[in-house]
């Protein structure tokens, strides 16, 4: 199995995720790790950098792995690209729709894998509803409703993630950014927006703890929003109604488990009420209880990289529609 000789850049909670699922594939050389805050890069045994630039210099690479704050994403991707190094960044792509189109322009001019990590995409409750929706089983999907909020914890406010010039917004780039990407890749693309964007609990912070979304495809489909700090038992919903039956999906797989187990329930309808009584029909559910997504990514980056396979999931693309979706939230939604 070819090692690809690989960097992390930004160690913290996602640094260290990337890093097991890298050592689990067997197929990266973890040649450098690179953290502005040291402590995070204790008891490691790679080669340590404070600096990622000192760390692209100095070492022989041929992928970088991208886990830090939002506003440094773009320089170390684009530096990256411009080097001829496959790279793999967190989401979100950027602070802004600005920063995105920015590293666009550097994929363009690049021949390097470049795929960002949306990760739900890869949640083995989406798999079976996208697999089910293209199935045509149940019709298309008309509408859809998605709830995804967390509990800002007492530090919520200090956050790295509620300083804009680090995190370029709230909660809605954060966290709802999987929920708006998961519509776009289930429903269409969302061409009419209305939103409402507000601190509905944390006040004085720079940032929103509430989005709230209205959007709309060129075939009128319609999907509802509401990504929130301030769901104080932590949610993920996602309802797809579709004109021969409807897809739940209830709950999401996390190491906490704080967002339940996770569900995907689907109906076909059977308005002759054969198999279950009108309003009240017999369901199928699956239960998942493995959360494979981080390893499932990786292996889509290096599957890019070694055997030429085009990305499809984290595309450049995918990650400048969901872009331009939130900046026009955020544009409309303020007050
Ligand atoms: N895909 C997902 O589901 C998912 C989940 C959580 C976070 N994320 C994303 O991952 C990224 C990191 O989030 P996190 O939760 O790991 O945050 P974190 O605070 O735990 O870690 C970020 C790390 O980056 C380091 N860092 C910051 N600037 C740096 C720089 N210029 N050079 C080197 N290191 C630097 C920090 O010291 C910190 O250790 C964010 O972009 C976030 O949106 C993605």
């Amino acid at each position: 199995m070819k090692r690809l000789r690989t960097a992390i850049i930004g160690m913290g909670k996602m640094g260290k995720i990337r890093y097991d699922a890298m050592k689990k594939h067997g197929g990266f050389d973890i040649v450098a790790l690179c953290d502005t805050n040291r402590h995070n890069l204790e008891n490691f045994t790679e080669p340590c950098f404070l600096d990622w630039k000192q760390c692209l210099e100095e070492t022989e690479l041929e992928a970088i792995i991208v886990c830090t704050y939002n506003a440094y994403i773009p320089d170390i991707v684009c530096e990256a690209l411009e080097k001829g190094l496959h790279v793999f960044s967190e989401k979100p792509p950027g602070r802004n729709l600005a920063d995105t189109l920015r590293m666009q322009s550097s994929s363009e001019k690049s021949s390097s894998v470049l795929k960002f990590g949306f990760n739900h995409r890869y949640h083995n409750s989406v798999i079976e509803a996208k697999a089910l929706i293209d199935s045509g089983l149940i019709g298309e999907v008309v509408c859809a409703r998605g709830v995804y909020g967390k509990a800002g914890n007492p530090n919520f406010s200090a956050e790295w993630r509620n300083d804009t010039a680090l995190s370029g917004g709230g909660i809605l780039l954060d966290q709802g950014i999987h929920m708006l990407d998961l519509m776009c890749y289930l429903v269409g693309d969302f061409t009419k927006i209305k939103s409402h964007v507000d601190q509905l609990v944390w006040k004085n912070m720079p940032t929103e703890d509430s989005a709230f979304a209205i959007m709309e495809t060129d075939k009128g489909q319609v999907a509802s929003l509401h990504s929130n700090a301030i769901q104080w038992k932590h949610k993920f919903d996602l309802d797809l109604i579709c004109t021969n039956g409807y897809i739940a999906l209830n709950g999401l797989l996390t190491a906490t488990r704080s967002y339940g187990e996770e569900r995907m329930t689907y109906y076909r309808k059977d308005l002759a009420g054969k198999t279950g009584k009108l309003g009240k029909p017999l369901e199928h559910t699956l239960c998942f209880n493995t959360d494979e997504s981080w390893d499932l990514e990786i292996e889509e980056f290096y599957e890019a990289i070694v055997k030429g396979m085009p990305i499809k999931q984290g595309t450049i693309e995918q990650a400048v529609t969901v872009m331009k979706l939130i900046q026009t939230i955020y544009q409309y939604g303020e007050q």
